[in-house]
């Protein structure tokens, strides 16, 4: 099958186009042949070395963590799935795979797509939505009442992260830039603070859900209340001196039943998803550089196959 690979880190001419060899669903497993690929900011991440000393990898090495595309075999032990079925998920985030014309995943990780989405928005949904929903209803568990501050409420994982707030009955202050104030409104944001420029003096959170870290977060998470919990998706680390919570790190993880349900409500309209730009799987290097400059207000997508 053709992939997109990297021999070494660097910038994103290392992404080159070439011949690996097919691989087969093991026990548990779904063979996919990939429709679209979402690009995400931990792909340029991956690419450039930041996860180096962390997590090493092996070379070449195919990036991107989701995946839209049709069934084609399944390994021993595989119910609930069928050749022909479309299907969308999060790859296993160590070894990923999904440039490539074909991947294998675990069924477990997998879900149906729903007959009203396409590919391209399927593909769209697994890794940001699984991590704001994640992180709101397996670490923040807010409760109605409670106030919670969301960075990057715009953001593609912030969205579904306002929208799992919101089920919750937790009032959202959005902290964005000043361009994203009304969007973030239009979300269903309660209210709004511009990150890196105005104070927040309206009061305490009792939760900080975060995906974009750095000291102009660090300065708003002086306002939660003692005992609150700061959990962050972003690289850039918050500096835990002088807060009342340490910050938590929060990895996101494949769960092919969450996902379904979040499949569900993008197709129902309840989680609005923006494709920003999409390119051939050749010009994955484009795309990446295009992620990594950010401004998108969307994702961007890899059109594999058909
Ligand atoms: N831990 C995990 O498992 C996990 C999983 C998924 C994502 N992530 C990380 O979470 C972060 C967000 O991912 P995403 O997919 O949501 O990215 P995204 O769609 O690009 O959204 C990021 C949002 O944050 C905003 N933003 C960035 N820097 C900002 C700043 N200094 N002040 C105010 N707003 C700022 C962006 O605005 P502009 O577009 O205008 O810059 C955008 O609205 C990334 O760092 C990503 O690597 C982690």
């Amino acid at each position: 099958m053709r992939a997109i690979v990297f021999d070494r880190y660097g910038g994103p001419e290392v992404l080159h186009e070439t011949e690996v060899r097919d691989p087969a669903a093991a026990s548990g497993q779904l063979l996919l042949r990939i429709v679209a690929a979402a690009v995400n900011p931990a792909d340029y991440k991956w690419r450039s070395g930041m996860f180096a000393t962390l997590v090493p990898i092996t070379f070449p090495h195919v990036l991107g963590y989701d995946v839209a595309g049709v069934v084609t075999a399944v390994g021993e032990g595989v119910t609930g799935f069928a050749p022909g079925d479309r299907v969308a998920g999060l790859l296993n985030p160590i070894s990923k795979g999904g440039y490539a014309e074909l991947v294998t995943m675990e069924a477990a990780s997998a879900a149906r797509i729903p007959k009203q989405l396409d590919f391209a928005t399927a593909a769209a949904v697994p890794c940001a939505c699984l991590t704001g929903t994640q992180i709101v209803e397996e670490m923040l568990r807010p409760r109605a009442g409670q106030t919670m501050l969301l960075t990057g409420a715009t953001g593609s994982v912030g969205v579904a992260a306002l929208v799992a707030a919101r089920r919750c009955g937790t009032k959202v202050i959005a902290a964005v830039r000043r361009r994203h104030v009304a969007r973030a409104r239009e979300l269903g944001a309660d209210d709004t603070v511009v990150l890196g420029e105005e104070d927040w003096r309206r009061g305490t959170f009792d939760q900080v859900l975060d995906t974009v870290g750095g000291p102009s977060v660090a300065k708003r998470c002086l306002h939660v209340r003692p005992g609150a919990r700061i959990c962050t998706a972003a690289t850039e680390p918050i500096d835990p001196t002088g807060l009342p919570a340490v910050p938590e790190f929060v990895a996101v993880h494949p769960d092919g039943s969450r996902l379904a349900g979040l499949l569900d409500d993008v197709a129902a309209g309840h989680i609005p998803i923006r494709i920003a730009h999409r390119f051939p799987l050749t010009r994955a290097a484009e795309a990446q550089r295009l992620v990594e400059r950010g401004g998108l207000e969307g994702k961007v997508v890899l059109d594999v196959g058909r």
